[in-house]
């Protein structure tokens, strides 16, 4: 049986696309969640285009064996990571921008772009595809549509969801849904599009995208703000919201994450005083963006601002924002990590932080915090010793009652990384029994056989078999 799937994916993909044995498929089992469980695949396969990824799943399924989807792999849920026996289908080699219409501002593509090449060949024209995942660099375009991504810039922009007019997707049985429109209006039908988007592979493999863009905004500048309490960041964030400003970007780092950052680039040491910096960016441009910074910098010193700096170049914006892009990089070259993405009404972050502290007090352990704080999405990081089982138990207690302080506060288990393999039993405590039964139930209407996925944001049901 085994022989005859890896013959019939063979013909499907070529023999130098398919990939077997555990040297050859160990890169594909799993993403960048240290957390989340992983198999050992029977095979990797790579498909050029969607008649191939059509013959890989039709192979699958008649031998009903899983199919676990993948892009870069960047992802921090284990949503891409392998079930022991699956076949992997990774993206990557569909990496062709097919269209880029300037008039009607709008791109097609193939899942397998990298979002950064997407950004550059759009800005040539004039034009701006705003997800910024912190992966930008690698992470691909079917990816961010897996797991609805959003980034740094979403407090204005929005996330993947809100750029996608369209999209082509496998489903189980191998037959090609095409879902959406290239207009800007559009009503006609369920809005299947966004019930794909963020769906994390478990109900079709997305083989191309058609995606709004924007116009190119101005260059950023800059202003960053010190405190010595994150109660003042906090406050600063609530000031900003309350003043109807929208930046282009507002992040915060609390003060074990900044020291992270300064040793990690060599920079000056924070001093006690700095216990959390907000970072925020104006691309409104001319006169009306230096208005919105000068703003922005008034407000933050009505909170207690101990010190704040602005700069108009955007060159000197981005060695400013580097402490804060390296600062997962950062934490990780200290030890291992556990990265949340639990989102809280904007109001509360202050809350959150604090909260993090004492379940830092509680299990022993630091847990840093960053954040995008113009959306309230957070990343709280556990940090912990990867040789220490205890500390290993404390940190997953640490994980799970940040889970539960973020819906405490009124918030979700997940901003942008999705639940994966990782909150599959949370996903019920946020969103109750009723809504987890329509999920299964969209699910089994549209996998069966539970081919895509299993045991991917649904716990998986205790007669096993893939089903969630
Ligand atoms: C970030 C990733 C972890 O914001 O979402 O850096
Ligand atoms: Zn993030």
């Amino acid at each position: 049986m085994t022989a005859a799937l890896l013959d019939a994916l063979r013909s499907a993909v070529g023999p130098a696309a398919l990939l077997t044995g555990p040297a050859a498929t160990g890169g594909y089992a799993h993403d960048m969640m240290p957390l989340a469980p992983y198999g050992q695949p029977l095979a990797a396969v790579l498909p050029a285009d969607t008649a191939q990824v059509q013959a890989c799943v039709r192979a699958c399924a008649d031998a009903a064996v899983p199919i676990v989807p993948r892009g870069a792999g960047t992802g921090l849920t284990g949503a891409a990571n392998a079930v022991d026996g699956c076949v992997v289908l990774v993206t990557t080699r569909m990496n062709r921008i097919l269209e880029l219409d300037a008039d009607n501002r709008l791109a097609v593509v193939e899942p397998g772009v990298v979002n950064q090449d997407l950004r550059t060949v759009a800005a040539a024209r004039g034009l701006f595809y705003p997800p910024d995942p912190s992966s930008l660099d690698t992470c691909t375009l079917g990816g961010n549509l897996a797991t609805n991504a959003g980034g740094l810039c979403c407090g204005k922009y929005g996330v993947t969801a809100d750029y996608v007019l369209g999209l082509e997707a496998v489903l189980a049985d191998g037959s090609l849904l095409r879902t959406g429109r290239r207009t800007v209006k559009g009503v006609a039908g369920y809005d299947l599009t966004r019930l794909l988007v963020g769906s994390e592979g478990t109900l079709g493999i997305i083989t191309r995208a058609t995606l709004a863009l924007r116009p190119l905004p101005a260059a950023p500048g800059t202003v960053v703000a010190a405190f010595d309490s994150v109660e003042k960041a906090g406050d600063s964030v609530n000031r900003v919201v309350r003043a109807g400003l929208i930046p282009s970007l507002l992040e915060i780092m609390d003060a074990t994450s900044l020291r992270a950052s300064a040793d990690y680039l060599g920079t000056e040491v924070p001093g006690d005083g700095d216990q959390a910096l907000l970072l925020c960016q104006s691309d409104a441009g001319g006169e009306q963006g230096a208005r919105e910074l000068e703003l922005l910098d008034s407000l933050f010193r009505q909170s207690g601002a101990a010190s704040t700096y602005t700069t108009s170049d955007p060159a000197e914006g981005g060695l400013l924002l580097r402490a804060r892009r390296v600062s997962l990089t950062a934490l990780e070259a200290r030890g291992a990590c556990l990265t949340e993405d639990v989102a809280v009404p904007r109001t509360r972050i202050a809350e959150l932080i604090a909260g993090c502290a004492g379940i830092g007090d509680e299990t022993g352990l630091a847990v840093a915090v960053v954040g995008h704080a113009g959306d309230g999405n957070m990343h709280p990081t556990v940090l912990y010793d990867q040789a220490s089982p205890d500390e290993y138990t404390r940190a997953r207690e640490a994980f799970d009652a940040i889970l539960a302080l973020a819906l405490a506060l009124g918030g979700t288990i997940t901003g942008e990384h999705g639940v994966g393999k990782l909150k599959q039993h949370w996903l019920e405590r946020e969103m109750g029994p009723v809504a987890l039964r329509v999920h299964r139930q969209v699910k089994d209407a549209l996998d069966p056989a539970g081919l895509f996925n299993p045991g991917s944001m649904f716990a998986r049901r205790e007669d096993g078999r893939g089903r969630p």
